[in-house]
């Protein structure tokens, strides 16, 4: 998914479901970057929300999850503030230019309170 404005054509950012499994889990893993100059603005936290609202009304998932580098501040308290908790850290989670990086481990299912879009 692209994020942009709806007046203009400008492009803001993307966001991706990676990794949906159905079946007893349905689940997916969100993915998301801004881009410049939009960054910083809100504009991710809008287009992440929808994502989240789309990912629960369109695909029918029952959790989405993001795994964020510890030092991700940007991004942490993204998720947090849109109602995303916390579950664990694991340790040597994604390999990221060679090197095994630990990732907090936060997600966000149906029964919680969803996002509001602003
Ligand atoms: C993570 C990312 C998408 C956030 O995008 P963004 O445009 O900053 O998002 P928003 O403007 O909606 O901001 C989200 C919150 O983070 C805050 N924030 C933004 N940049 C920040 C920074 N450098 N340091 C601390 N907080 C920051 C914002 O102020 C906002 O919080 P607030 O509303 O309480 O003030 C963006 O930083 C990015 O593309 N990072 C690189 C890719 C990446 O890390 N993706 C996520 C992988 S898990």
């Amino acid at each position: 998914m692209v994020v942009c404005f709806k007046e203009r054509a400008d492009l803001v950012g993307m966001i991706n479901i990676n990794g949906i499994v159905r079946g007893p889990y349905q689940r997916g893993v969100l993915g998301y970057a801004a881009f410049l100059p939009y960054a910083g603005r809100g504009y991710m936290s809008t287009g992440v929300a929808l994502a989240v609202h789309y990912a629960f009304d369109q695909l029918r998932l029952h959790r989405v999850e993001a795994d964020i580098q510890p030092g991700n501040t940007a991004s942490l308290r993204l998720v947090r503030q849109l109602g995303f908790r916390k579950e664990g850290v694991s340790p040597g989670f994604i390999k990221i230019d060679g090197v095994w990086c630990d990732h907090e481990r936060w997600a966000i299912t149906r029964e919680m309170e969803l996002p509001h879009v602003r």
